[in-house]
């Protein structure tokens, strides 16, 4: 992947987020400014109700905002109909869960292949790159295994070749290693950071600074507010 430099990939400007829940007013994200260069590895750093999922929500275009704007490759997504989202969820973004979302009944190969059937590709391109994806997370040999026969970190290793296999500009992951012990989760940041080398955008949220400090900028999260860098109190 051809990487340019200082490319924006996504912009936020003054994006609000509020909920209401009997009859009162839930302000979850206050007036968040957020800019992502192409090719940048970032976490998004804050504790538990802080706003973190309501905002990867917005980012991958599941949620829309109360009010600001939001430009993801160039587009508004305000303007976007409901169909142009769903072309956008599945071509622009990979998305990364902390429990995988994997299909029980269907195969570690067949969950890889679902997003590149959606996206209209033919079948023997579909194979090919299942293989090529499922060999890049060092999982060729369980290509036909069920999620129940698997490990947890081979789980979110198929979870993430299913992400990167329609070869999304931004990968976005949510508390990737919530569900994983330690060694396991290294492995998967291993994986970010190959990915990440090979010029994809990662946008990981996460409320461990361990897991946060693999990325290459932190931004905090704290009550709905954004704020750049990481500080010791995190
Ligand atoms: N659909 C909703 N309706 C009402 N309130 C909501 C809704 N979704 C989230 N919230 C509230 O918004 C706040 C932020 O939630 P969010 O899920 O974004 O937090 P988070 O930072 O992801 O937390 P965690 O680390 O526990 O996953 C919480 O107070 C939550 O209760
Ligand atoms: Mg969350």
């Amino acid at each position: 992947m051809e990487q340019t430099k200082n490319e924006e990939i996504l912009r936020m400007t003054n994006i609000c987020k509020d909920y209401e829940m009997g009859g009162e007013i839930l302000h979850v994200l206050k007036n968040v400014d957020l800019t992502v260069e192409k090719g940048e590895f970032l976490a998004i750093l804050g504790p538990s109700g802080s706003g973190k999922s309501t905002l990867m929500n917005i980012i991958g275009c599941l949620d829309v905002p109360t009010s600001g704007h939001y430009e993801l490759s160039g587009r508004t997504i305000a303007d976007e109909t409901e169909s142009a989202l769903a072309l956008i969820r599945n071509k622009e973004i990979g998305f990364i869960f902390q429990s995988f979302y994997l299909l029980q009944r269907q195969s570690a190969a067949q969950n890889v292949e679902l997003p590149l059937i959606y996206a209209g590709m033919p079948e023997r391109k579909r194979k090919e790159r299942v293989k090529e994806v499922m060999e890049k997370v060092g999982l060729s040999d369980k290509m036909d295994h069920l999620p129940n026969q698997l490990s947890g970190g081979q789980q979110q290793r198929v979870a993430i070749a299913r992400a990167v296999a329609n070869n999304p500009s931004i990968l976005l992951a949510d508390e990737p290693t919530g569900a994983l012990d330690q060694k396991t989760g290294q492995a998967v940041m291993d994986l970010f950071h190959s990915l990440n080398d090979e010029g994809r955008t990662i946008i990981m949220i996460t409320h461990d600074r361990k897991i946060a400090g693999h990325a290459k900028r932190i931004v905090r999260i704290l009550d709905g507010i954004i704020s750049e860098g990481d500080v010791e109190d995190a």
